[in-house]
């Protein structure tokens, strides 16, 4: 059996990429459900295998995530019912499609003042320029931020370094200064209420219940970083996936009503986030294999979303795929709650970019790196326009 060509965290160049499709695809077909003897996780490639594994939340729990410590432990997103109902109700109650559809001119209004810092120039950083800032920004006026903090908002958004121990360090005091933060801000919204994520979050009640101050604090830093890499991703990849299939990128400037079903594919074809973690709760069988309990397994929902039994001619970038049911968002009870509000800033924002920056193209020979793990994260990706 060939090896997994990369670790699961590390950095790559971008074009190093298409040899773990090529794996995904050998262990789609001979090695589908396998356990990896160094890292001890067992790792499931196929689109059904991994729907199954979503779906079964008896079986397979999100408690795994407690495992990798940071945000993501002890958050709505490592819950398992009966909790993870409670909490994902009231968060339901705020997170509505009609405050998220209230964002929509925000969103065009941050997006145009992006466009217009860079427009004359004829040059910029995609990730930089308009990929970060744009989704940190309307976090940032979900939650209720004010607008004079997004400096610290943007430095707890930077959070990296290439050493892992320094990362977790200083994720960790981020963390702290993070919870300091929000507890100020909920004091206050408490004692005068406006019409924000965090003043509704803060009164939402579930049979006479509301969430205690710690869920509170926790939710808003999993707003922060579950909504802002992931979206940033989205947007970088985008533009990805549009300069290296430019017929594509012409049919878009020319028929914007296929931007919809163009971002389903994009979603597909190069996911913000590769893959999901569960642990076993009892002995399970998948494609024939027996996983003992209390294991952990990652489902790649990347290999998922290249599966030629559920996608024909997976490899293929077609922007009028349908159907296109994707895994990228997760399914079933954690389904990703912030989808609504990615596909808006990405159907604003991408007919703006593609629109307004005519002649729109990649630098070349500017080596492109890939973070690897979770969320696949390309750090610069310089871009060159007509200037206007
Ligand atoms: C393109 C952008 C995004 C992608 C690809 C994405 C992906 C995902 C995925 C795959 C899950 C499921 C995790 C699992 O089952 O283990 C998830 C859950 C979640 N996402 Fe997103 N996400 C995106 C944007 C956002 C945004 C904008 C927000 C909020 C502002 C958000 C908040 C959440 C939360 C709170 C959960 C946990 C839901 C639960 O456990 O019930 N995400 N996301």
């Amino acid at each position: 059996m060939q090896q997994r060509p990369f670790a699961l965290f590390g950095t790559y160049a971008l074009e190093e990429i298409p040899q773990t499709f090529s794996w995904f695809e050998e262990m789609r077909e001979h090695n589908p459900v396998f356990k990896d003897e160094r890292t001890r996780l067992w790792q499931v490639f196929r689109y059904e295998d991994v729907l199954a594994i979503l779906t079964d939340y008896s079986r397979f729990s999100s408690q795994a995530y407690e495992l990798t410590g940071g945000f993501l432990s002890n958050s709505l997103i490592a819950k398992d019912p009966p909790d993870h109902r409670k909490l994902r109700n009231l968060v339901n109650q705020a997170f509505t499609p009609r405050a998220v559809a209230h964002l929509s001119d925000r969103v065009t209004e941050i997006t145009q003042e992006l466009l217009d810092a860079v427009r004359h120039k004829g040059s910029m950083d995609i990730v930089s320029d308009i990929a970060f800032p744009l989704p940190a920004k309307v976090i940032a006026e979900l939650l209720g931020v004010p607008a004079e903090d997004w400096d610290i908002f943007q430095r707890w958004a930077r959070v990296d370094s290439s050493d892992a121990a320094s990362r977790r360090e200083s994720g960790q005091s981020m963390q702290a200064e993070m919870f300091n933060y929000f507890t100020n801000l909920l004091e206050e919204r408490r004692r005068s209420p406006r019409e924000d994520l965090i003043s509704s979050l803060s009164v939402a009640e579930v049979d006479g219940e509301r969430l205690s101050e710690p869920e509170l604090l926790s939710f808003c830093t999993l707003l922060l970083a579950a909504g802002q890499e992931t979206t940033k991703n989205l947007i970088t990849n985008a533009i990805v996936c549009l300069t290296d299939h430019r017929e594509s990128m012409e049919r878009l400037i020319n028929e914007p009503a296929l931007m919809p079903t163009a971002i389903e594919e994009i979603l597909r074809f190069l996911p913000p986030v590769w893959f999901l973690f569960r642990q076993t709760k009892a002995d399970v069988e998948l494609a024939g294999q027996h996983i003992p309990a209390n294991q952990v397994v990652l489902a790649w929902t990347a290999s998922a979303n290249r599966d030629p039994a559920r996608f024909p001619d997976p490899a293929r970038f077609d922007i009028e795929r349908e159907p296109n049911r994707h895994l990228a968002f997760g399914h079933g009870i954690h389904f990703c709650v912030g989808a609504p509000l990615a596909r808006l800033e990405a159907k604003i924002a991408l007919p703006m970019i593609l629109q307004q920056l005519k002649n729109l193209q990649r630098v070349e020979g500017v080596p492109i790196t890939v973070r690897a793990g979770i969320v696949f994260v390309i750090g610069s990706l310089p871009v060159t326009f007509q200037p206007y």
